[in-house]
């Protein structure tokens, strides 16, 4: 193997890299980037670590979530702790349909970065470059918007630590109470056939955290201390070269986030991701799709995982509902050939996403559900195990995804739809997902 450095990227292709019209400039912000101190510790990043060898032993299990991408202008108060409590919320569903401790990981605080199917878009005879991601560039169909800017990638750092700071103060105070769903938004249920089910389960919920307390005199924050985890796409190289230092000498860490993860268009295994990646200790992620062949992933493996270290590696599959019972069994066994141990994760999002007539991207609860429940039991049947979910959702009442208890269809698309790339969850679609993951989990 050559020997890895934290540029050692450069010489291999770089996929999906936005082209700067002043280098000097774009040269100057990465170095002030690289100067700024951490986000986090590599402490912090070996404990996820630790967590996340334990999920894939199955005796943790993994909620990440949050926005496909992040923007600047929802780094506001009431968005940040929306985002918290949902995946709170959602923990605590899954710690009682999983029976274990769930590792809490959020798209968040770093998440600007996204891949694009096309480099440039057409409107009216004018061709701009696609929108990248706030770190980039902007939404505004406008040469001004489009062209990639430097500074960005400061205010992205910028809002990053702005909103790892204000979670970092949510949990350490003021945020016990979510705990219960004596406090939760639960109006929406009454619209679900299953209002019975989801009711009996909230209050087994209850009841437990009312015996720890009660009874024990143990408050739910120290029964499981509400640790979250950060995560976001390492796409933009450049950034996350400039965040990665040596805590001790050979050893580096990224140090913008615990828990980088590869995209599906960059997971090319000679490619520059997989080179950057296969270097750093943090605990990755690489997403896996339909596209990618059973030798494929083993060299994936062998080059993500060169140590064989338990939970360096989780395996995030997205194949969409008609193609996860072609594709997983193959790689299921393609990994276990290779002999190490990872953690499978389930992404029921990317595979499922279809236009409307209307040219509206969206994806149905249903077909996002039905991915989730072939998953558990692919894994199942084959003796592997499913550790992990990862959704994209918001704590906000949007209306991007069709279905979920008060079925929304796809007239209802218009009423609230805000992302400007993926179709997430809402409030309560996550919250419901929550609620069938844990009613699957406790049959098998
Ligand atoms: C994403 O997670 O937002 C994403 C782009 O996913 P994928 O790489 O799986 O398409
Ligand atoms: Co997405």
């Amino acid at each position: 193997m050559q020997t890895w450095s934290p540029r050692s990227w450069r010489s291999r292709p770089a996929l999906q890299q936005p082209a700067y019209p002043n280098v000097q400039v774009f040269d100057e912000a990465v170095k002030e980037l690289a100067s700024m101190p951490p986000l986090v510790t590599a402490g912090e990043i070996d404990a996820l670590k630790t967590q996340l060898a334990d999920a894939a032993e199955g005796r943790r299990f993994l909620l990440q979530g949050g926005d496909c991408a992040e923007r600047f202008s929802e780094c506001a108060p009431e968005q940040i702790t929306n985002k918290l409590r949902i995946l709170l919320q959602m923990s605590v569903v899954l710690v009682h349909g999983s029976k274990r401790p769930v590792i809490r990981v959020g798209r968040f605080a770093g998440q600007y970065a996204k891949p694009r199917s096309e480099d440039l878009e057409t409107h009216d005879g004018v061709t701009l470059p696609s929108y990248r991601g706030d770190m980039v560039n902007r939404p505004e169909f406008t040469p001004a918007g489009r062209t990639p800017d430097p500074q960005l990638l400061l205010r992205a750092y910028g809002r990053s630590a702005l909103t790892l700071n204000f979670i970092r103060a949510l949990v350490k105070g003021g945020f016990a109470d979510l705990h219960h769903p004596e406090y939760w938004d639960l109006e929406w249920m009454r619209h679900s056939p299953l209002a019975g089910e989801y009711r009996k389960i909230l209050v087994a919920i209850s009841d437990s955290l009312r015996f720890f307390e009660n009874v024990l005199g143990i408050h739910a924050e120290e029964v499981h201390t509400v640790d979250f985890f950060t995560s976001h796409e390492g796409l933009h190289l450049d950034y996350e070269e400039a965040q990665t230092k040596s805590a001790t000498p050979g050893r580096y860490y990224n140090l913008s986030t615990h828990f980088p993860w590869i995209g599906v268009r960059t997971a090319g295994v000679d490619d520059a991701h997989v080179e950057y990646f296969r270097g750093i200790a943090n605990p990755i992620g690489v997403k896996i799709g339909s596209s990618t062949s059973p030798a494929t992933l083993q060299r994936l493996i062998e080059t993500l995982d060169p140590d064989r270290e338990p939970g360096r590696l989780t395996l995030i599959h997205r194949f969409g509902v008609d193609r996860i019972e072609d594709c997983l069994p193959r790689l299921i066994e393609a990994a276990r050939a290779t002999g190490r141990r990872v953690l499978w994760c389930s992404d029921p999002m990317h595979g499922n996403t279809r236009l409307t007539a209307d040219g509206v991207k969206t994806r149905s609860f249903a077909d996002i559900l039905a991915e989730l429940e072939r998953a558990f039991d692919i894994h199942a049947a084959r003796g592997s195990r499913l550790g992990g979910v990862h959704f994209e959702l918001t704590g906000e009442d949007v209306t991007e995804c069709t279905g979920g208890a008060r079925g929304l269809s796809e007239a209802d698309l218009g009423r609230a739809y805000k992302s400007e790339v993926d179709p997430r969850l809402n409030y309560e679609q996550a919250l419901e997902m929550a609620l069938l993951m844990a009613r699957k989990m406790s049959q098998h």
